[in-house]
């Protein structure tokens, strides 16, 4: 069992368009164990408060209207070195410059509907889980 986690989420246009499995089967083949998982739909100050690091940000409020804009699946993941493995197999922010094979090249449709987020370190993954799961929550 991996001790290292990273935190998840597939974002609504993923979900709206039918490829939350495609991007679970993805995850899983990439070898990530999934310790907690649920859908939900994002409140505004949840989006908020999630993306608080880029407020100010001319692309702020057009990230908070698009994570509150359908429900999406929050994750906790599992995997050795979880976090780098992890950002590896998403790929780019722009996913015009994303590479082939990975979930954003896939999936993505703009720099903003990319699909998926993937914590960008150790201690934000710890963040971001803590926000949305409890201990009772996890499993594995
Ligand atoms: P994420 O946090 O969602 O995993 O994405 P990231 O680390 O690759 O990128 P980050 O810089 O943290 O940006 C967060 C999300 O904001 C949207 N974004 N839009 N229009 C733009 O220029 C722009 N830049 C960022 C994307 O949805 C990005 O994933
Ligand atoms: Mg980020």
């Amino acid at each position: 069992m991996y001790t290292d986690f990273t935190f998840s989420i597939i974002k609504p246009n993923a979900v709206r368009t039918g490829k939350t499995g495609p991007i679970l089967a993805m995850i899983n083949e990439a070898g990530f164990e999934i310790a907690a998982m649920r859908m939900v739909r994002l409140t505004r100050p949840q989006a908020e408060s999630f993306y608080s690091v880029h407020k100010g940000k001319p692309f702020y409020e057009g990230l908070v209207e698009f994570m509150t804009s359908g429900p999406v699946v929050v994750m906790i993941l599992r995997h050795e070195n979880a976090v780098e493995q992890f950002r590896k197999l998403i790929g780019s922010t722009d996913p015009s410059k994303a590479e082939p094979g990975t979930i954003r090249k896939l999936f993505a449709v703009s720099v903003q509907m990319n699909a998926v987020h993937g914590s960008d370190s150790v201690e934000n993954a710890a963040i971001e889980a803590n926000f949305f799961f409890s201990k009772v929550e996890r499993f594995l």
